[in-house]
C-alpha cells in the first residue's frame, strides 16, 4: 500500500514528545512488512538541511481564496528508506519551536500553519504522482487532512483516512475568526464537527471526518469513550466507537537497546547485567550524587506538563518527591522541561536536598543513562495515552512506579511480594500519598527482597514491545477501511453539495 504520513513531528527531525518516536518507528516498521510508506513534514528552522535535495518545482497551496507556495525538500528516514518530504514555506515555519516558544506556548497563527501544512500533502502527492491508498494524520495539527480528504479533495476519494489521537489533552481549539482561513465554507463548520463551545476545535472535525480512528494503546481507547479522561470529546469518541482502535506503541528496537546502546559507557543485556552497574555509577557521579552502588535509584525523563503528575510529585505544597527524598534511603534524578513553577521547583530540591538531583533542559544522551543506570523509573502520569519511556525503561531492566491508566496499565504488571511476579509497582489513585507509599514499597523491595526484584528485572527485559505487531495491527486496519469508505455517510449539503456528493462517491479501489 501507498502509506503518507502527515506529521507534524517525527525523529531526529523534529520532536517535542512520543509521538516523533511513535511516527518514525512506525513508518520504518510498515516499510519492513513491504509497504510504500513516505513521510511528509514542515521544514522547522532546527531541521539541519545538509543533504536534503530540493524538489524543482514548488507547491502552490490553495486555501480559500489564499494561495501560496512552498518549496519541497527531500531527505530519507535514517536506518530506512523510507522519503521525507519538508514543506518549506519561511514564513510558516522557520522559527525555533514546532508549535510554539516559551513566551508563546502556542503560536497565534497555529491553525493557519498547519492548514497550510496539511493542504501542501495534497499537492505534494499530486507533484509527485503518487496517489496514497491511506492517508495517515496524528493528532491535532494535521486533524484537517481527513476533513479536506472529505470535502475538498475529490481526486483522493480513494484513500482511506486514518486519524491517530496521542493525545486527547491538546486538541488545537481556537476562536471562530481563524475558521475562513481554512479554505472551508461555513456549513462545514457545524457540518464537519469543528464547532466547539462557538470556537473552533480542529481535533473534533478530525475525529467527525476521519474514516477510521486510532489511539495509541487498549485502554487508553477506552478511557476516552468516559468522561473522566474523555477531554469533553468522549460524547463523540462513543458515537464514533466502532471505528476506533487501540494499537499498542513498540519500542524502536535501534534507538533503545542496552546490549547496543551508544550513548552508554558500558552495554548490558539479560545475559551479563555487569554493565547496568557501571551505567548507575556513570549516572551518580553525572548527577552529583553520591556513588553507592547498594542504594537504590530512581529516574525520571519528562515532559514536565500536568499530564505527568508534577503537581502530585513536585507540588510545593502538597508534592511528594521532598517528603520521599527526605524519608527514604535512596536517591532520585530527574530530567525534563515544561512548567515554569516546576523547573524552577526542581531546581530548588536539587539545591536542598543531597539525595534529589535535577536537571533541567533536554538531552537525548543523559535520558538514555537514566534509563540504564536507575533502579527505578518513575511515572506517575495523571493520563497517558501509550507512554514510551516506561517501555524504554522495561527493556533496560529500570522498573517503573506508575499510576495504572492508558498505557501504562496495557504495559506494566504489577509486583506481586508473595510470587515474585511483575515488572513494576503501580498505584490505582493519583495522589502525593500513593507515589509516596508506592515508591516506598519499591524501595522496601530492594532492600527486603532483591533476588526478586533481579528476576522481574530480567522479565522486563524480556517483554516484547517490537513494532513488527503494531505495525501488522496498523495493516490490518488500513486493509479493513475499504469497508468505512463504502460506507461513508453523505457530505453536508453546501453550495456546491450536489456536486461534492457525486464526489464522494464509494470507491471501492483497492488499497
Ligand atoms: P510524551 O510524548 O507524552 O511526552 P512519551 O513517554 O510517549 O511521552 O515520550 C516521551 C519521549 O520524549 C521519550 O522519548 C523521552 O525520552 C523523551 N523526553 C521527554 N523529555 C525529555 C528530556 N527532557 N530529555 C530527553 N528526552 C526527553
Ligand atoms: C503522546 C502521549 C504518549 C504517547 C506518545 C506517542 O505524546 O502523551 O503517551 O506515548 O504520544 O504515541
Amino acid at each position: 500500500m501507498h502509506v503518507l504520513m502527515v506529521t507534524s513531528e517525527a525523529t531526529p527531525f523534529a520532536k517535542s514528545g512520543g509521538l516523533a518516536d511513535a511516527v518514525s518507528a512506525l513508518s520504518r516498521a510498515l516499510r519492513r512488512l513491504g509497504h510504500d510508506v513516505r513521510i511528509v513534514l514542515p521544514l522547522y528552522g532546527s531541521v539541519a538541511t545538509e543533504g536534503l535535495s530540493r524538489q524543482p518545482k514548488a507547491l502552490r497551496v490553495s486555501l480559500g481564496s489564499t494561495t501560496g507556495d512552498a518549496a519541497v525538500l527531500e531527505g530519507v528516514l535514517p536506518d530506512s528508506d523510507v522519503p521525507v518530504y519538508f514543506i518549506e514555506h519561511h514564513q510558516y515555519f522557520d522559527r525555533e519551536g514546532i508549535y510554539g516558544s516559551k513566551a508563546q506556548p502556542d503560536y497565534d497563527d497555529n491553525p493557519e500553519r498547519f492548514s497550510f501544512f496539511s493542504r501542501a500533502a495534497f499537492r505534494l502527492c499530486e507533484a509527485l504522482g503518487w496517489m496514497p491508498d491511506v492517508l495517515h494524520a496524528h493528532d491535532w495539527p494535521t486533524a484537517l487532512v481527513p476533513v479536506y480528504a472529505r470535502y475538498e479533495e475529490p481526486a483522493f476519494a480513494s484513500a482511506v483516512s486514518i486519524l491517530t489521537i496521542h493525545n486527547l489533552g491538546y486538541q488545537g481549539v481556537y476562536h471562530k475568526g481563524v475558521f475562513p482561513g481554512l479554505g472551508l465554507p461555513w456549513e462545514l463548520f457545524h457540518g464537519a464537527g469543528f464547532e466547539y463551545y462557538d470556537k473552533v476545535n480542529l481535533l473534533k472535525a478530525g475525529i467527525t471526518c476521519a474514516d477510521r480512528l486510532s489511539t495509541v494503546s487498549p485502554t487508553y481507547a477506552r478511557e476516552i469513550q468516559k468522561p473522566e479522561l474523555g477531554c469533553t470529546l468522549d460524547g463523540l469518541l462513543r458515537v464514533r466507537s466502532a471505528s476506533l482502535v487501540g494499537i499498542l506503541n513498540g519500542v524502536d528496537g535501534g534507538d533503545w537497546d542496552p546490549s547496543t546502546d551508544n550513548y552508554l559507557p558500558a552495554r548490558y543485556s539479560v545475559d551479563d547485567m555487569r554493565g547496568k552497574a557501571v551505567c548507575k555509577a556513570a549516572l551518580q557521579a553525572e548527577a552529583g550524587l553520591p556513588i553507592t552502588p547498594d542504594k537504590p535509584l530512581i529516574g525520571m525523563v519528562s515532559r514536565l506538563t500536568d499530564q505527568k503528575g508534577i503537581g502530585e510529585l513536585f507540588g510545593p505544597t502538597y508534592g511528594s518527591a521532598a517528603s520521599m527524598c527526605l524519608d527514604m534511603d535512596m536517591q532520585f534524578v530527574v530530567q525534563g522541561t515544561g512548567e515554569t513553577w516546576c523547573e524552577a521547583e526542581i531546581a530548588r530540591l536539587s539545591e536542598r536536598i543531597p539525595n534529589f538531583k535535577a536537571r533541567v533542559g533536554y538531552s537525548e544522551r543523559f535520558a538514555h543513562l537514566i534509563e540504564a543506570g536507575a533502579d527505578f523509573f518513575m511515572m506517575p502520569s495523571r493520563y497517558e495515552p501509550c507512554g514510551l519511556n516506561q517501555m524504554y525503561s522495561l527493556r533496560y531492566g529500570t522498573l517503573p512506579i506508575a499510576h495504572r491508566t492508558g498505557g501504562l496499565a496495557d504495559t506494566i504488571s504489577n509486583f506481586n511480594q508473595e510470587t515474585g511476579n511483575g515488572t513494576g509497582f503501580l498505584f490505582d489513585e493519583l495522589t502525593p500519598r500513593s507515589i509516596y507509599d508506592t515508591t516506598g514499597w519499591a524501595v522496601w523491595a530492594y532492600y527486603n527482597k532483591p533476588e526478586q526484584l533481579a528476576v522481574m528485572q530480567k522479565r522486563a527485559m524480556m517483554q516484547e514491545f517490537s513494532w513488527d505487531g503494531p505495525a501488522r495491527e496498523y495493516e490490518a486496519l488500513y486493509h479493513g477501511s475499504s469497508t468505512a469508505i463504502a460506507n461513508r455517510p453523505g457530505v453536508v449539503e453546501t453550495a456546491k453539495g450536489q456536486e461534492k456528493k457525486k464526489r464522494n462517491k464509494p470507491n471501492n479501489k483497492k488499497a
